[in-house]
C-alpha cells in the first residue's frame, strides 16, 4: 500500500522556488486514498544542495500545514502517504527515511521481507536506526553500498538486487542532486514524461495535471530520472527503450477532482451513467470482447479471480455466464488461489477482474494460472497496470479514475463488461441466436439510463433513511439468485464506510443461523430481483414475525406479494439490467449513513484503495 510521488523540474525552466513542493503536495492529496496514516516529503534545496525532510503522523492537510510543506524550496523531490505495515503510524515511522548522514532520502511502497537480516548486517557495520520500519533499512543499505561503488547508481543497483519482497522506491541524494533514482518490484510505479520536467508516482491521476504521456514500469525495472532525461533498465532484460513502452492516456485532470461535490464517493455514484456509457461505447467500438468470448468459449473450464468489490462483480458475471450459456463458472477470491491453482491447465480460461490492476493477490492468482498454461482475460480500469500488461487479453472498463476508496462506478462498469462477455459467450457457444444477441446488447445499452432513474427515484428516501438506523450496530442484506452478490456488495459498502456491522446472506440461508440475532427493529434489507418474489416474501414474513425492521428494495412488479415494513421502489427492468437499478440506492444508503455518522466516506479507517501487500 502507500502512495509515492516524485518530481524533477528543470531549474532554468518554470521552477519557481516552491514549485516542486506544490506538485508533490498536490500529488499526495490525490494519492491519499492509498493510505493516510502519515505523510512526508523530501526535497533537495537548490541553494544548499542539502536534503530537507518534513514528515509526520496524520492526514496530509494537517501535517502539511504543521510543517509548511508548501514552503519547502527545491526543484527535485519525493513524497509519500503511508498505510502502515511494519512499524506503527508514528512521526518517526513516517517516510521519507534517511541514511545516517542525511545524504539519502527515500520513499517506499511495499514490504521488504528480508529487512531483519539486512538490518542485523548493517547494525554490525555501525549503522544506527531511528524507526521500526523495513524501509529505513534500504536507505542505510544504499549508503553502505554507494560508498564502496564506483558511483551512486551502481551502489543503488547492488542494494536493490539484495532486496526480497515488494517495492516501489524513489530516492533523492546529495551525491547526485539532479536525479531521482527508482526501482520497482510488484508495487506499482509509473513514470510521467513532460518537456522540462519528469515525474514518477504510484498511479496516473497523481500526474494527470502535468502530462498524459506515461511509462509504466515492469517488475525488475530500475533507473533514474532528471528534469530532461529518463533512464530505465530491467535487471533481467537490459536497457528499456522508452519510446516503445510509452503510453498515452486520455483521462482529463478534472476527472480526478471533486468537481463541487463534498466527497469523491458521491461524485462517483453520480458519474455512473457517464462511466457506463463510455464503457458500453468502448465495448461496441471494436472486436475485443467478441474475440475474447470466442477464445473463452473454446476452453473447457472458466474461472474468475478477483478481490473485494471486484469479486462481487465476478459473482454477477458468473451468474450471467451460467444463465446465458449453461456453462459452469467457478469464481474464487484471489487470495485463495493457492487452493485451486492445481485445477488450472491449458484448457482453462481465467477472467481476472481488478479495477486498479494492481491488487497483489489478483496479480499472484493471474501469474500462477498463466504459469500453468491458463489463458488470462483481464477486466480492468487501468490498461497500463500490471494486470493490464501481463494478461493475454484485456477488456477495458472505461470508468475514468476512481478516487473514493469504496468502489462504486467501477463495480457497475465491471458488471457491464462481465454481462457483455456473457452475452458474447452465449453467441459464440451458439446458445443464443443473432436476434436474441442483438436484443440483449440493446438491453444493456440502457444501463446508464437505468442508473440515472434509480438514483432519482431513491435519492430522497436514502437521504432520510440513515437517521432511522445510523445508531444500529448491525444490518443484514439478504437476496436470492442475482440478489445474493448484490447483497454482498451492499454489506461490504455499508461496513467499510459506516463501520456498522453488515452481513449478507442468501435469504434462504438466513434461517440457518443468522436469524438468531434478530430482535426488535433489527434492520434487514432484502435485495429483490426478478423471479425471487415468492420465496423472498416468505423470508420477509419470517423476519417480520420476529419484529425485524424489514426493508425491500424492489420494482413495483408484484410488490403486493411482499409485506416489508418499508418498500423502496426501483425501476422495473429486465433481469440483465437489475444490478443497475438495485445497486445505486445501496451505494447512496452507505454514503449518507457515513455522513450522518460524521465519517469521511472517502477515507475509511484501516483501508486503502489498492491493496499491494498480501
Ligand atoms: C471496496 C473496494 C475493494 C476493492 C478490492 C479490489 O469498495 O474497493 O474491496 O474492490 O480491493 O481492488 P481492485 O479491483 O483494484 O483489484
Amino acid at each position: 500500500l502507500c502512495g509515492i510521488i516524485g518530481v524533477a523540474i528543470d531549474v532554468n525552466n518554470n521552477c519557481s522556488e516552491f514549485k516542486a513542493a506544490e506538485i508533490i503536495t498536490k500529488g499526495l492529496k490525490s494519492l491519499e486514498y492509498r493510505g493516510y496514516d502519515s505523510v512526508g516529503i523530501a526535497l533537495i534545496d537548490k541553494n544548499t544542495r542539502k536534503i530537507i525532510v518534513k514528515k509526520g503522523k496524520g492526514k496530509l492537510d494537517d501535517v502539511s500545514k504543521e510543517y509548511s510543506f508548501l514552503l519547502t524550496p527545491g526543484c527535485i523531490g519525493i513524497g509519500h502517504t503511508r498505510w502502515a505495515t511494519h512499524g506503527a503510524p508514528t512521526n518517526i515511522n513516517a517516510h521519507p527515511h534517511t541514511d545516517c548522514k542525511g545524504d539519502i532520502a527515500l520513499v517506499h511502497n511495499g514490504i521488504i521481507k528480508n529487512f531483519l537480516s539486512l538490518k542485523k548486517m548493517l547494525l554490525n557495520s555501525g549503522h544506527t536506526f531511528k524507526s521500526d520500519t523495513d524501509t529505513e533499512v534500504v536507505a542505510h543499505l544504499i549508503e553502505e553500498l554507494a560508498s564502496t561503488s564506483s558511483n551512486f547508481y551502481e551502489g543503488f543497483k547492488k542494494s536493490i538486487s539484495m532486496l526480497e519482497g515488494s517495492f516501489a522506491l524513489a530516492v533523492v541524494t546529495t551525491y547526485e542532486p539532479e536525479k531521482i533514482f527508482f526501482a520497482k518490484k510488484e508495487s506499482p510505479l509509473i513514470i510521467g514524461l513532460s518537456k522540462s520536467s519528469n515525474f514518477l508516482a504510484s498511479d496516473i491521476p497523481a500526474m494527470l495535471e502535468y502530462t498524459n504521456e506515461f511509462v509504466p514500469l515492469n517488475d525488475g525495472d530500475i533507473g533514474w530520472l532528471s528534469p530532461r532525461e529518463v533512464f530505465i533498465e530491467n535487471l533481467k532484460a537490459g536497457i528499456v527503450e522508452i519510446r516503445k513502452r510509452k503510453i498515452l492516456v486520455d483521462w482529463k485532470p478534472e476527472m480526478a477532482k471533486k468537481g463541487g461535490y463534498p466527497h469523491y464517493m458521491i461524485k462517483e455514484i453520480y458519474e455512473q451513467p457517464l462511466a457506463l456509457k463510455s464503457t458500453f461505447e468502448g465495448l461496441i467500438s471494436d472486436e475485443t470482447i467478441i474475440e475474447a468470448a470466442d477464445l473463452i468459449s473454446k476452453k473447457d473450464k472458466i474461472f474468475i479471480a478477483a478481490a473485494g468489490t471486484s469479486y462481487h462483480a465476478g459473482l454477477v458475471t458468473k451468474y450471467f455466464i451460467e444463465k446465458i450459456t449453461g456453462r459452469a463458472v467457478y469464481t474464487f477470491i484471489s487470495s485463495e488461489y493457492k487452493n485451486i491453482e492445481y485445477l488450472v491447465d491449458n484448457d482453462t480460461a481465467i477472467i481476472v477482474i481488478s479495477q486498479s490492476g494492481e491488487t497483489i493477490d489478483t496479480i499472484k492468482a493471474m501469474r500462477s494460472s498463466k504459469n500453468r498454461g491458463g489463458v488470462i482475460f483481464a477486466i480492468t480500469n487501468v490498461i497500463g497496470s500490471t494486470i493490464g500488461r501481463e494478461a493475454n487479453y484485456v477488456v477495458p472498463m472505461r470508468a475514468g479514475p476512481e478516487i473514493g476508496v469504496a468502489a462504486t462506478k467501477t463495480f457497475l462498469t465491471q458488471v457491464l463488461v462481465g454481462s457483455m462477455l456473457a452475452v458474447n459467450l452465449g453467441k459464440s457457444i451458439g446458445k443464443i441466436n443473432e436476434t436474441e444477441y442483438n436484443q440483449m446488447i440493446n438491453t444493456l445499452s440502457y444501463s446508464p439510463n437505468i442508473v440515472g432513474s434509480s438514483i432519482s427515484m431513491t435519492e430522497g428516501i436514502m437521504k432520510k433513511l440513515p437517521e432511522r438506523f445510523s445508531s444500529k450496530n448491525s444490518i443484514y442484506f439478504l437476496g436470492r439468485g442475482l440478489g445474493v452478490p448484490l447483497a454482498y456488495e451492499a454489506a461490504l459498502k455499508m461496513k467499510e464506510i459506516t463501520y456498522i456491522h453488515a452481513e449478507a446472506y442468501p435469504a434462504g440461508e438466513s434461517k440457518h443461523g443468522p436469524i438468531a440475532l434478530i430482535e426488535k427493529d433489527f434492520p434487514v434489507f432484502f435485495v429483490v430481483t426478478k423471479d425471487t418474489y415468492e420465496e423472498i416474501a416468505s423470508n420477509i414474513a419470517e423476519m417480520n414475525a420476529r419484529d425485524a425492521y424489514t426493508i425491500a428494495l424492489a420494482s413495483e412488479e408484484k410488490l403486493e406479494n411482499l409485506q416489508p415494513r418499508l418498500t423502496i421502489t426501483v425501476p422495473k427492468v429486465d433481469l440483465l439490467l437489475e444490478p443497475y437499478s438495485l445497486i445505486p440506492p445501496i451505494q447512496l444508503l452507505s454514503y449518507y449513513t457515513a455522513v450522518v455518522r460524521g465519517l469521511d466516506p472517502d477515507k475509511p479507517r484501516n483501508l486503502a484503495k489498492t491493496v499491494t501487500v498480501e
